[in-house]
């Protein structure tokens, strides 16, 4: 989870895993949730449920230990042990990661390497990513623990859900970097094409991932669009607002997404209001810009509006956002 988000995290944990007992934040971005019976995997099927927007990553906590008092040796060992009785699948993918300052004498690099030695020693294929099970290594200033699970219990199959995206040269906006996050996290159920609606393009950041990913995009806002957004031919600008849009259109799209800023009732309002523009069971992804105060009593409210017409697909505090939530809705009619 974010670092500001661990009060929410852990108010929304306990709102709705019943055998939470204790959660022991252990890093900048982690923590230690103790259950009676829970698993990682029973934790990512609430939180993908209910849902819980704050948690991005899970694993089943099989070691914990001091860092500053072991060596890589011990690092290694102590990965080794907690597979060695309950895998037996050559294949494992080993991630590592850290949570804060590095204090340690050795780097995340170093430790990947000697861990991943060990286990090739021991007749394992070791891979960053793409094995069925993952052991996991998570570094903080406190501490170390060591994770092992199914990479589809994690919720994200980044190591940490840190998902890392370069900025392309084309980039117009860094709002772009929320969408695509999206799209490594959750796959839109649309091949190549379809039509999308983009409520408050400007400056045209969503508009142009969309286009990539082969929508004929309509982008509806009174500001300006980037000329390279603008210049293509599988996008429209309307230059109004929202409401205006909404009123005067007779069209439907697969698709409506909305980054507008605007309090999550009234976004979510809109969506709600906007269904006759979409397709039967189409698509939303609408930005909640929470802000920090009040998040959960927000999104509790927003929720309930938007299950007046969507079920909610997938909802997110992802890396990329600050202080929002990206939600993905599926039209009930
Ligand atoms: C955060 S920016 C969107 C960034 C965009 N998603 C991108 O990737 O480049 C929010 C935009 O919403 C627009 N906006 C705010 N209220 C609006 C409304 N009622 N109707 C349409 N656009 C609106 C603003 O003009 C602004 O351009």
């Amino acid at each position: 989870m974010a670092a500001d988000s661990i009060g929410n995290a852990k108010e929304e944990i306990f709102r709705s895993v019943e055998d939470a007992v204790e959660m022991r934040r252990i890093g900048a971005e982690c923590a230690i949730v103790e259950t009676r019976y829970s698993t990682a995997e029973d934790l990512s099927d609430i939180v993908n449920r209910v849902p819980l927007v704050f948690p991005r990553h899970v694993t089943n906590v099989v070691a914990e230990f001091d860092p500053s008092d072991s060596g890589l040796a011990d690092v290694a060992d102590a990965v080794d042990s907690a597979i060695r009785e309950q895998h037996r699948s050559p294949e494992v993918s080993l991630q590592v990661w850290q949570s804060g300052k590095t204090v340690y004498e050795f780097n995340r690099r170093e430790a990947w390497d000697e861990a991943a030695r060990v286990l090739g020693d021991r007749g394992f294929q070791v891979s960053r990513t793409g094995a069925e099970y993952a052991v996991s290594v998570c570094y903080t200033p406190k501490t170390a623990v060591v994770g092992f699970n199914r990479v589809a219990d994690s919720l994200s199959s980044w190591p940490g859900g840190e998902v890392r995206l370069s900025r392309p040269p084309e980039q117009v906006s860094r709002a772009e970097f929320k969408l695509e996050e999206l799209f490594k996290e959750y796959d839109l159920p649309f091949g190549d094409g379809g039509t999308a609606l983009d409520y408050g393009a400007a400056p045209g950041g969503w508009t142009r991932i969309l286009a990539e990913r082969g929508f004929r995009t309509t982008a509806v806002d009174p500001g300006d669009l980037d000329p390279t957004v603008l210049k293509r031919p599988d996008v429209v600008h309307e230059r109004t607002t929202a409401g205006n849009y909404l009123r005067s259109s007779d069209r439907r799209f697969d698709l409506i997404v909305n980054d507008m800023k605007m309090s999550p009732d009234r976004s979510s309002q809109l969506m709600i209001d906007s269904i006759p523009l979409l397709k039967r069971h189409g698509m939303g992804i609408v930005t909640l810009k929470t802000g920090s105060r009040g998040v959960l009593a927000q999104l509790d409210a927003s929720f309930a509006i938007l299950r007046r017409g969507f079920t909610i697909e997938f909802a997110r505090q992802l890396r990329h956002n600050r202080n929002e939530v990206t939600a993905v809705l599926r039209s009930l009619d």
